[in-house]
């Protein structure tokens, strides 16, 4: 059976232009005019985009004693609710562990349970020489990523020497490794700082893990990668001291790619300020930045020093969870919800006030993505591709709350937030998964992706 689009702008990476989409089964067959389909979904007044592509979300992750709150079933349901129809979620090795097991244990979850489709990224926690042997392994089952943390001590930091090993280990595998970029040994001195000063809430977070942090670790993990001739993709920017330094490498001709995420182009460093306990509920790492910040995330990405912008979607219940932190900021699980809310968002607050354009909104959130990430099929309106597509009304009103969101989580970082754009469809491979405000799609019809090598290994 074909399905027609009719009557929309279809928004690619490059363009904006009327047209229809005409999809066969699975897949996008034709993008033009005067095109017939067996069933036809009216897109009149709307844009019609590629489903957004989320290369960083943490769907049932440990984390401090805790699991992120959202399972394979919630976190897929709530992508699909705001237009994005496929994610890539990371796995984490246990230390002691194998890669084997980890992937196992993420693949049972996962298998039978998602909305959408769905790839998998390796966290490498504990880089012994028997685990960087199981990398090559990884790679043929299409986990094509592998992330190393340079914070979070004690439990899923990695030393230098670890990190060489897996970048080094890439050049024999191919595949590329993605950093979170913090100095971890001088944010455990600041925390222990904080503590002794008797300043435990939320807002000490973010003065223990300053700009400065986060800045002298990306530049380390690009030298790392340079002596290494890797390829690296930096997650979770957030300030002027990390750009800094991918920029200057990619003045220099290397590989180094990178991403920002939603809440730092929209939340601050005053949210953690927020009276009581509150300001738990924006804790996050990296954390939020002062606003001039935004600024220079959205030049980065302009100037394409950045090429995506993610969610690093790793919801914790405010009750119950965040609230492990009341008294000791240290211990309040890091992470926000929002892979719901990322393409209104985009829409409401980047485009409509003049920091990109839709078309940016497709290339840094679906298109990009998908070729950096070895989505092959996904990432947009062409023949050939999956038909992964977003009719998105760009004049529906409403209001961000948690009492309507579809998170499975139990308060919203952007409530009361009023915007402008809301999905009105969503199909994940031709098949509609979100119409009318309601996720329709029954869970474990999303499929395992197994993603291509975007660096291949070094000759
Ligand atoms: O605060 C965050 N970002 N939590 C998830 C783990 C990570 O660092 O990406
Ligand atoms: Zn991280
Ligand atoms: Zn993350």
């Amino acid at each position: 059976m074909s399905r027609l689009i009719r009557g929309g702008r279809v928004v690619t990476a490059t363009d904006a232009f009327a047209a229809d989409v005409l999809i066969e089964g699975e897949s996008i067959v034709a993008v033009g005019t005067g095109l017939q389909g067996d069933e036809e979904i009216d897109a009149s007044g709307c844009l019609v985009l590629p489903g957004l592509v989320d290369n960083h979300t943490h769907l049932s992750m440990p984390f401090g004693g805790t699991w992120s709150c959202e399972d394979y079933t919630t976190g897929t349901a709530s992508a699909a609710a705001g237009g994005t129809t496929c994610i890539v979620d990371f796995i984490i090795q246990y230390v002691g562990g194998s890669l084997k097991d980890a992937r196992e244990e993420w693949q049972g979850r996962a298998d039978g349970a998602a909305h959408i489709d769905y790839g998998f990224h390796m966290a490498i926690t504990d880089a012994r020489p028997d685990v960087v042997a199981e990398m090559g392994e990884c790679v043929e089952q299409g986990i094509t990523s592998f992330k190393v943390f340079m914070a979070y001590k004690g439990a899923l930091m990695v030393d230098d020497e670890q990190f060489l090993a897996v970048l080094e280990q890439t050049g024999k595998t191919g595949g590329l490794v993605m950093v979170h970029c913090e100095n971890g040994d001088a944010v455990v001195r600041y925390q222990k700082e904080a503590l002794e000063a008797g300043n435990t809430d939320p807002k000490w977070h973010a003065w223990s893990r300053p700009p400065a942090v986060e800045g002298e670790a990306t530049g380390r993990a690009i030298r790392l990668a340079e002596w290494t001739k890797r390829p690296l993709f930096v997650v979770h920017v957030t300030c002027e001291d990390a750009v800094r330094e991918i920029r200057a490498a990619r003045d220099r001709g290397l590989p180094i790619f990178g991403e920002t995420c939603i809440q730092y182009l929209y939340l601050t460093v005053d949210d953690l300020d927020r009276p009581g306990f509150e300001g738990a509920k924006y804790v996050c790492s990296p954390p939020l930045r002062e606003a001039r910040h935004q600024e220079v995330l959205y030049q980065a990405l302009r100037q394409g020093a950045l090429q995506g912008i993610s969610t690093d979607h790793c919801p914790f219940n405010f009750k119950g969870q965040k609230e492990l932190g009341l008294g000791d900021f240290t211990k309040i699980p890091n992470g926000l919800p929002a892979i719901e809310h990322r393409l209104t968002l985009l829409y409401d607050r980047s485009v409509r006030a003049g920091h990109m354009s839709i078309v940016d909104v497709v290339r840094h959130g679906s298109w990009g993505p998908a070729r950096i990430f070895g989505l092959d099929r996904k990432g947009a309106i062409a023949p050939g591709f999956d038909a992964d597509v977003v009719v998105f009304d760009p004049e529906v009103k409403h209001t961000i709350s948690a009492a309507t969101h579809v998170m499975d989580v139990d308060y919203d970082p952007f409530e009361g937030w009023e915007v402008t754009g809301k999905p009105r469809f969503v199909l994940s491979r031709g098949e509609t998964v979100f119409e009318d405000g309601e996720v329709v799609s029954e869970p474990g019809r999303g499929r395992y992706v197994k993603r291509s090598v975007f660096e291949p290994a070094l000759p």
